[in-house]
Order: C-alpha cells, then sequence, then structure tokens
C-alpha cells in the first residue's frame, strides 16, 4: 500500500495501453470506481436480490415490493448508462468496449488458467458481462410492466396490453430471469477465478474504488466526471419517459368492463351464498346453469318466475367471463369437465388455493370456500389482485 491513493491524473496519451503483465513487485493503488458506479453496483445487486426473493421464494403477497424493486432497476439502468458517458474513466462505456480478439484471448487465459494481464477498469469477459447484464436486466424489466398490465391490470401498460400480451410477456420475463441467474453464476465465478489469477482484490476495490495495480501498469487518461451533465440529461430522459408512463397509468385497464351492479341477481342468487362474479365463468357457462336451477349442485335454486331468470341470464352472459380480459376471467375459463360450473373445481382456482390455511376458510366471515368477497376484497371489481387480498381477523365461531 504505497503510493497514491488518489487519481492519477497522468495527462499522457497513450490511454489505451492499459494491459501490462504483472510481476514487477512494486505497486500502486489506483482510485478506479468512481462512488455513484459502486452505488450503482451494489443497489443493483441489492435489487436484484429482491427482485429473486419476492418473485420466487415469497411470492405473491409480496409483489408491492417486487414492483418498486423493478422500477428502481429501471431507474438504475438509465443512471448507468448516462454515467457510462459523463462518469469518471473507468465507468465510461468506452473504455471497456473490446474486440473480439481481446475477448476471446482473455477468456482463454481465464480457462488455461494462465496469468492472467491487469487490467484496470474491467476485463474483457467483465465488460461483456455488464453489456449483457444492462441487456438483461432492461429486458426482465421491461416484460415486467408488460406482466403487470397485461396480467395483472396495472401500472402504465394496464391501458394498452393485453392478458395475451402480458401472458407472452410472462414467458420472457421468466426466461430472461432464469439467464440473468446463470449469469450472476458466471459473473461471480469469473471474478473469483480473476481474483484467484491476478492477486486482485475486485471486491473490495467495487467497495473502496481502489485497486492494488503494477507500478508499471499505464492509467488511463483519467477523465473527470461531470455530474452536472449527467443529471440533466437524466432529467431530459426521465421526465418525459415518465411523464408519458403517468399517463398511461390514468388509462382505463384494457380488458377490465365496468360492471353495474344488478339487485335482482344479487338478491335471487345471493340467498344461499354471496353471488359470484359475473366473469368467473363463461356467458355459455351460465345460460346452461340458468337452465337447470333445480339440479343446482344438489340444491334446488329455482326462481319464482320466468322473467327474473331472464333477466338474471341476460345479465350474467352480458357479463360472462368471455367478455372479460383479466387474468382471472382467462384462467377460470379452463374448467374441470367433470365439474364445468364449479369455479372452486377449476384447476387454476385449486393450484391457487392449495397453500392457503384451511382454517381461513371456516372463518366466520368466509364459512365457506366459494365466499371469495371473504378475502379477495376487490372480488366486485373482478381484478382479484394479489395486493387486495385479506385474510379476516376474527376466530372461528
Ligand atoms: C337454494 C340455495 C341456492 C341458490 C338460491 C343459489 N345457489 Fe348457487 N350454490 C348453492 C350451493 C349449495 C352451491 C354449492 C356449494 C358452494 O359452492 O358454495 C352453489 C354453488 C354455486 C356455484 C359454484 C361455486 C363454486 O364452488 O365454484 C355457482 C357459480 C353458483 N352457485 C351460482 C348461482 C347462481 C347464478 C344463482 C342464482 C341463479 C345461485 N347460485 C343461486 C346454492 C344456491
Ligand atoms: C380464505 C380466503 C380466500 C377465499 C375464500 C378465496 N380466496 Fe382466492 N386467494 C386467497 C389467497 C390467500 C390467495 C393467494 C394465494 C397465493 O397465491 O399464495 C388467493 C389467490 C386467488 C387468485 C390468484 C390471484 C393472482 O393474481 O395470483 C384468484 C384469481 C382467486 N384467489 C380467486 C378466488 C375466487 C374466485 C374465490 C371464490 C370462488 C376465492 N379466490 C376465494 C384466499 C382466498
Amino acid at each position: 500500500m504505497t503510493e497514491n491513493t488518489q487519481d492519477k491524473n497522468q495527462d499522457t496519451d497513450q490511454g489505451t495501453d492499459q494491459t501490462n503483465d504483472h510481476g514487477e513487485g512494486k505497486s500502486r493503488m489506483v482510485k478506479v470506481w468512481d462512488l455513484p458506479t459502486r452505488m450503482f453496483h451494489w443497489t443493483l445487486v441489492a435489487m436484484v436480490l429482491i427482485g429473486y426473493l419476492t418473485g420466487w421464494v415469497f411470492a405473491e403477497n409480496t409483489m408491492g415490493i417486487h414492483l418498486w424493486a423493478g422500477y428502481i432497476t429501471v431507474f438504475l439502468l438509465v443512471f448507468r448508462l448516462t454515467w457510462g458517458i459523463f462518469g469518471s474513466e473507468y465507468s465510461r462505456l468506452e473504455t471497456f468496449v473490446f474486440t473480439p480478439s481481446h475477448i476471446i484471448e482473455h477468456m482463454k487465459e481465464l480457462i488455461t488458467l494462465r496469468p492472467v494481464k491487469h487490467y484496470i477498469g474491467h476485463n474483457p469477459t467483465g465488460s461483456m458481462m455488464v453489456f449483457g447484464l444492462l441487456f438483461v436486466l432492461a429486458t426482465i424489466t421491461l416484460s415486467g410492466l408488460m406482466v403487470l398490465g397485461g396480467e395483472e391490470n396495472q401500472g402504465p401498460m394496464a391501458g394498452a396490453a393485453t392478458y395475451a400480451v402480458g401472458d407472452m410477456a410472462a414467458t420472457v420475463h421468466n426466461g430472461f430471469v432464469i439467464l440473468l441467474l446463470a449469469m450472476i453464476v458466471a459473473h461471480v465465478g469469473g471474478v473469483y477465478m480473476e481474483m484467484k489469477l491476478t492477486g486482485e482484490e475486485l471486491i473490495k476495490s467495487m467497495i473502496t474504488g481502489l485497486k492494488k495495480i503494477p507500478a508499471n501498469t499505464q492509467d488511463l487518461k483519467h477523465r473527470n466526471a461531470r455530474p452536472l451533465a449527467a443529471i440533466v440529461v437524466m432529467i431530459a430522459v426521465l421526465g418525459p419517459a415518465g411523464t408519458v408512463l403517468w399517463a398511461m397509468s390514468a388509462m382505463p385497464p384494457s380488458g377490465l368492463l365496468d360492471l353495474e351492479p344488478n339487485d335482482v341477481y344479487e338478491s335471487e342468487c345471493g340467498d344461499c351464498h354471496s353471488p359470484f362474479h359475473p366473469s368467473l365463468l363463461s356467458s355459455d357457462s351460465w345460460t346452461k346453469m340458468m337452465l337447470d336451477l333445480e339440479n343446482h349442485f344438489g340444491d334446488d335454486a329455482t326462481l319464482g318466475d320466468d322473467a327474473t331468470a331472464v333477466e338474471i341470464t341476460t345479465y350474467l352472459t352480458k357479463y360472462g367471463g368471455d367478455k372479460w380480459d383479466t387474468e382471472a376471467a382467462n384462467r377460470f375459463r379452463v374448467v374441470d369437465p367433470k365439474a364445468p360450473f364449479q369455479i372452486t373445481a377449476t384447476p387454476y382456482w385449486i393450484r391457487k388455493h392449495k397453500d392457503v390455511n384451511p382454517e381461513f376458510f371456516k372463518l366466520k366471515k368466509v364459512g365457506v370456500k366459494s365466499n371469495c368477497g371473504g378475502c379477495h376484497t376487490d372480488h366486485y371489481s373482478g381484478s382479484f389482485d394479489d395486493q387486495k387480498i385479506k385474510i379476516p381477523k376474527e376466530k372461528k365461531q
């Protein structure tokens, strides 16, 4: 730990000569990663970790946090690209664009475990990883926005993305999330290898910003960061983009109808159980059910007169599942052929509720599993949003 802990503001022009064999014995410290770049790195690590935890491990009820991790990641990506232009020397993207031959040479060194050349900034494989990660993270966050809009009818894409688009985006989202995991493993493995082979303390340098390099290694011509320019560009990009997204968020969600309540339906079909949201069965199923109310799940649910039956059938078919493009309507369309009119027998319902504590269904305010509104506070809207699930507090009587 000798000499400079400060930037070496050498104004040499041999900027590209950044490699040199080590073994000179003497070394010096160079400031490589500026504070914003380090903060970017570790905040991103935290966001990705939170993303995995809330998306995979504690799924569903932590969706709110998952979304925030995503939004912050988008901000970080915009920041990093901007900082890649205006940051200090080694944060600039142009300083770690390598030719394919450089990359292949470096990979060969890593694979054959030959002592690796020193790079002050990112080495060739590391830089490839940076660009790869930026691309994969951008894809993950953008597809995530499409899933949110298409499947959950939330966020800026709610009005624009259909369920089918959201469903496709979900495949991309999940695929890239696995790809990202593989890249993280490769990244961490690569850093480990590089540390073993060159003796550089890469992790420490991403914390302190300083890197110990052989004394004879040439610095790049050091350019200072231009934070003001970076802030101006960030505002110029995020301002309009944010405004557009904000405006889009205000659009009515696609496929979510404005359901007018129907008193006759609610009183007649709410007699024995709370009335179901019309989107939970297809118009076709409602019609068939209404034609056979005598044999209604072992009960006789025959209505007083035909006019009532017609009114209810008209209402239910007007708002049947085929008229909606919500996740619930799309999923409940797949019914169990042995019980085609039973929402709670659909594969989707069973899958989504298999981990719900059975005791919850016996709570006084719930009573039976078909009492959707007992737990889903937004059931009247047909959304069945994860964030709107509330298990009643009271105990079973
Ligand atoms: C006489 C009482 C009674 C009336 C009136 C009644 N139902 Fe039912 N309904 C039942 C019973 C009992 C079940 C089966 C138990 C359950 O799912 O709660 C059931 C189940 C259902 C289910 C399936 C729920 C599930 O588990 O997935 C639907 C859908 C349904 N009823 C619709 C209607 C409609 C529409 C009307 C009005 C025309 C109606 N019911 C009126 C007694 C009734
Ligand atoms: C005892 C409370 C309870 C009742 C009653 C209940 N649910 Fe749920 N439901 C839950 C919980 C909790 C989850 C989240 C489970 C999970 O994903 O881990 C859930 C998840 C769902 C989801 C998936 C939401 C999503 O976006 O992932 C749908 C749709 C749904 N329920 C519909 C229904 C319908 C329709 C009914 C009535 C027929 C119903 N639920 C009755 C507790 C309940």
